[in-house]
C-alpha cells in the first residue's frame, strides 16, 4: 500500500509483501528489505545499483537493527530493559517514509516496532545526493507505563562484506593528535571509544576509515569513511563474526550511561555520517569537504579571518602596551584580526597562570586597567578586528565562581578532588549553569558589541564524575552534559549568528561535525612545529576541509619561517609569533604570504583537495587544491627529511583539465630570491601535468614550495 502525502511518500506494511527501501546518492546505494518474518534486513551497501529490479535478488546481510536477547550472538545496536524485567526486543517493519528536505537532500524514516512490547525504533537516514554523504540516526520511544532502561542505543549499524578489512584510526594525545594507523581486522572486536566526557577526542578522534580487501589507497579501492557528530563519549565497534562478516556499530559510548527513558520521551541518537567510495580515499575526502561546506559547517561557504594570536609569545604575561604593540604587528602582517588569548580575566584570583581565575569572567583591572573596551578601540583604530579567548565550561577551584557555586561543579560531595590542568568541569546538565555559560558570551557581546570572534576552549576532560544536579540519575551525566552544551551553543548561534568562533580543546580535543555546526573552524593541535603539522593537517584533512583547520605560524619548530608559513597556508592561515623573531625579509615574505592566501583562499578553502604524496610513506609531502572550474590550483610541496642521495621523482598532479594549458608559477618566494624550479613560468597541458608531472621536490631538508597553476587564457 502506498500513501502519498504532500512532498512525502509513505509506504506501510501489508502482510507478506516484500518491501525494498533504497537510500541513495549519485554513487552509493544502501538497501534494506523486509523478509517473510516481517523483520528488516540490510541487503546492500556499496557502489550505486541502478536497476530497481535487481534489488529482489540481493541476499540478506544482517538485520537492520540488531537487538539484545533474540537470535543474534554478537554485538547489538539496541538493548533495553522493560518494566517487567524482560530484556528482549524484536523489531518488525511497520512503515517507511521518504521526503525531500531540499533539492538533492532526501530523508528516509523507517518505523520498526516490537510486537510484544509497545516499543518503537525509527531508523532515520538523510542522503546528500550530489556529495554522496549519508547521515544515519535512530529514535527510540515506548508507551510502557514507566520508564524503560536503555543500555545500548547506537546511531547506526552497518553490515559490510569483504574478504579482508583494514581499519585506519586517528589516535594520539595532546600535541600529537590524529596519528593515522592502519591495521587489518580479524575475528572479534575492535573498539575505538572515549570516556573523557568533555575533552572527548584527546586520545582518539571520532572518525575512521575502513578499507575493503586491501590497504587504503588514495585513488582506488572501496572504502568507507565514518564519523560521529557528538561532542562527548562515542564508540565505534567493529566486529567480525564467524563468517568473516563485519558489522560497524557507531554511537554514544554506552559506558556508565544507562539511560532511563520516560514513556513520553524520544531518545534521539547523534548522527553517524558516512560515505562509501569506490575510488579510494581521495574521493571520499573531497565528498566530505564539499558536503561540510555546503550543509554542516557554520558559515561553511564564507571566507575565514586571518589573525595574529598572542598565546605562544606572551602566555599570561601581557599588559595593554604589549598588546598594542602586537596589534601593530598584526597591521604590518596585513591580517584581519588580533586574537587575545588566555589570561585577561579574574580579580580576586587573577588569571596569571592556569592555576586560578577560570570562571571569573571580569577583566583583570591590574593588568588591563581600561578593560576590553580599550583593546577593542585600539584594534578598531588600526582597522583590524578583535577576537577573544574564553573557556566557559570550566572552573578553577581557586576562583570566586567555585567559592560561590560549588553546586555548579561536577564533583563528588564526599571525596577529595583531583584536577586536570588545575581545573574542573561545570555541570552543563543544570539549566542554571547553561544560563551562566551562555551569559559569559552574552555579557561580553552586550558590553563590547565589536568583539568579532571567540576562541572557545575546553581544557579538561570530565573528572570527579558526579553531577549535583542529576542526583539519582548519575548515569545520564555524560549524555545530559553534551545536550546542555548544545543548548548553550544553539543560543549563542541564534543570538550572534555572525560571530565566527574557533573550537579549541587543549589542542584538538574536540573535532566533530556536530560541534562544527556551531564553529567556523577548530584548533587541530597545540603542536605547531611545521613538520608535525604536516602530519596533523594531513590526518584531519581526511574529513575536514582546509578552511576549518586553524593553522598558525609560531616558533615551536625551528624550520625556516617560509617553511612554517607555507605549511600554515594549507589550512586557515594565522600567526602567533612576534615580528622581532623574524628578519626584515622574512617579515616582508609573511606580508606577501597573507596577500597570497587571501587571493587564493577561494581555491585553498573552497576547492577540491588532492593528496599527492603522503608524509607517512615518503620523506616529502604534497597536497594540491583545485578550484571548482579547474582554472586555478595551488600545489604545496614539502621536502621534509630526505635521505642522502635519495632519488627525486617527478610529481604527478591531479584534478586538472587534461585538455587545457596551464602556467606554472612558484609563489611565496622570499624577497630577492628566484624560483629554482625548471618548470617555473613554463606552460604545460593538464594531461602532461597529470601523466608526466613536474620536478618540484629536492633533496634538501625542510624546504617548501607553493606553486600556483592557472589555466592560460591565451592558448
Ligand atoms: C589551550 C589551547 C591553547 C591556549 C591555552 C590557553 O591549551 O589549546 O591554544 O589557548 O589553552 O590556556
Amino acid at each position: 500500500m502506498v500513501i502519498f502525502l504532500i512532498g512525502v511518500v509513505r509506504i506501510t506494511a501489508k502482510a507478506d509483501e516484500k518491501k525494498i527501501i533504497r537510500i541513495e546518492t549519485d554513487n552509493i546505494s544502501l538497501i534494506y528489505g523486509t523478509n517473510k518474518d516481517g523483520r528488516l534486513y540490510q541487503t546492500y551497501l556499496g557502489q550505486r545499483l541502478h536497476h530497481d529490479s535487481d534489488a529482489v535478488h540481493l541476499p540478506l546481510m544482517g538485520e537492520a537493527c540488531l537487538t539484545h536477547g533474540m537470535e543474534d550472538y554478537f554485538e547489538p545496536a539496541v538493548r533495553i530493559l522493560h518494566n517487567d524485567g524482560n530484556p528482549s526486543l524484536l523489531l518488525k517493519y511497520v512503515s517507511h517514509e521518504i521526503r525531500q528536505l531540499q533539492p538533492d537532500v532526501n530523508e528516509t524514516v523507517i518505523r520498526l516496532r516490537d510486537d510484544v512490547y509497545p516499543v518503537e525504533v525509527q531508523l532515520c537516514y538523510v542522503s546528500y545526493v550530489k556529495e554522496n554523504i549519508i547521515k544515519a540516526y535512530t529514535e527510540i520511544s515506548h508507551r510502557e507505563k514507566k520508564a524503560v532502561t536503555l543500555y545500548r542505543y547506537d546511531s547506526s549499524l552497518l553490515h559490510v562484506m569483504g574478504e579482508k578489512y583494514y581499519l585506519t584510526e586517528f589516535s594520539g594525545d595532546w600535541a600529537r593528535e590524529v596519528n593515522m594507523t592502519e591495521q587489518p581486522l580479524a575475528f572479534g572486536k575492535k573498539i575505538l571509544d572515549t570516556k573523557l566526557g568533555s575533552r572527548a577526542n584527546m586520545f582518539c578522534s571520532p572518525f575512521f576509515l575502513l578499507s575493503l580487501d586491501k590497504v587504503a589507497e588514495e585513488n582506488s579501492g572501496e572504502i568507507l569513511f565514518g564519523t560521529i557528530a557528538w561532542t562527548g563519549n562515542f564508540h565505534f565497534t567493529f566486529e567480525i563474526n564467524q563468517q568473516n562478516q563485519l558489522r560497524i556499530l557507531s554511537g554514544i559510548n554506552p559506558y556508565a550511561s544507562e539511560y532511563s527513558l520516560a514513556p513520553d520521551e524520544i531518545f534521539r541518537t547523534p548522527e553517524f555520517i558516512f560515505t562509501y567510495s569506490t575510488e579510494g580515499k581521495g574521493k571520499a575526502s573531497r565528498d566530505f569537504h564539499r558536503w561540510a561546506r555546503k550543509y554542516q559547517l557554520k558559515d561553511g561557504e564564507k571566507p575565514r579571518l586571518t589573525l595574529l594570536n598572542n598565546w605562544e609569545t606572551t602566555a599570561f604575561n601581557f599588559n595593554e602596551e604589549k598588546l598594542a604593540t602586537i596589534m601593530d604587528e598584526a597591521v604590518k602582517l596585513g591580517v584581519d584580526m588580533f586574537l587575545l588569548d588566555d589570561g585577561w580575566f579574574g580579580n580576586k584570583h587573577p588569571r596569571n597562570s592556569d592555576k586560578q581565575g577560570l570562571g571569573d569572567w571580569e577583566v583583570t583591572t591590574a593588568k588591563l586597567p581600561n578593560g576590553i573596551e580599550k583593546l577593542v578601540q585600539e584594534a578598531s583604530k588600526r582597522e583590524i578586528k578583535f577576537g577573544l579567548w574564553i573557556e566557559p565550561e570550566m572552573v578553577n577551584p581557586r576562583s570566586e565562581l567555585y567559592e560561590q557555586h560549588k553546586d555548579w561543579v561536577i564533583r563528588f560531595p564526599n571525596r577529595k578532588e583531583y584536577y586536570f590542568r588545575n581545573q574542573m568541569v561545570l555541570d552543563l546538565s543544570n539549566p542554571k549553569v547553561q544560563d551562566f555559560v551562555f551569559g559569559i558570551v552574552d555579557n561580553l557581546m552586550r558590553k563590547y558589541p565589536d568583539i568579532a570572534y571567540f576562541k572557545w576552549d575546553c581544557n579538561s576532560p570530565i573528572t570527579n564524575i558526579y553531577s549535583p544536579y542529576l542526583k539519582d540519575k548519575q548515569s545520564h551525566l555524560y549524555i545530559e552534559h553534551v545536550r546542555g552544551l548544545y543548548n548553550i551553543l544553539e543560543r549563542v548561534k541564534q543570538k550572534y549568528p555572525d560571530v565566527p568562533m574557533m573550537l579549541c580543546s587543549g589542542g584538538g580535543g574536540r573535532s566533530d561535525y556536530k560541534a562544527l555546526s556551531y564553529f567556523t573552524e577548530f584548533w587541530p593541535s597545540d603542536n605547531t612545529d611545521a613538520v608535525e603539522r604536516i602530519f596533523i593537517q594531513w590526518g584531519y584533512g581526511h574529513f575536514f576541509p582546509s578552511k576549518t583547520l586553524a593553522a598558525h605560524v609560531t616558533s615551536w619548530g625551528k624550520q625556516p619561517v617560509k617553511f612554517r608559513t607555507d605549511v600554515a597556508m594549507m589550512g586557515k592561515l594565522g600567526f602567533d609569533i612576534r615580528m622581532n623573531e623574524m628578519n626584515l625579509k622574512e617579515q616582508e615574505y609573511c606580508r606577501n604570504a597573507v596577500k597570497n592566501f587571501k587571493r587564493l583562499e577561494y581555491v585553498i578553502g573552497e576547492g577540491d583537495m588532492y593528496r599527492l604524496i603522503s608524509p607517512y610513506r615518503s620523506n616529502h609531502a604534497a597536497v594540491m587544491y583545485v578550484s571548482e572550474n579547474k582554472k586555478t590550483s595551488v600545489l604545496f610541496a614539502f621536502d621534509i627529511h630526505p635521505r642522502y642521495g635519495e632519488r627525486i621523482y617527478p610529481l604527478r598532479l591531479e584534478g586538472l583539465n587534461p585538455n587545457k594549458i596551464y602556467k606554472i608559477k612558484e609563489i611565496n618566494l622570499l624577497p630577492d630570491t628566484k624560483s629554482i624550479l625548471a618548470c617555473n613560468e613554463q606552460t604545460y597541458s593538464g594531461e602532461y601535468l597529470m601523466k608526466v608531472g613536474l620536478t618540484v621536490f629536492s633533496s634538501a631538508h625542510t624546504v617548501s614550495k607553493i606553486i600556483e597553476i592557472s589555466q592560460n587564457d591565451i592558448e
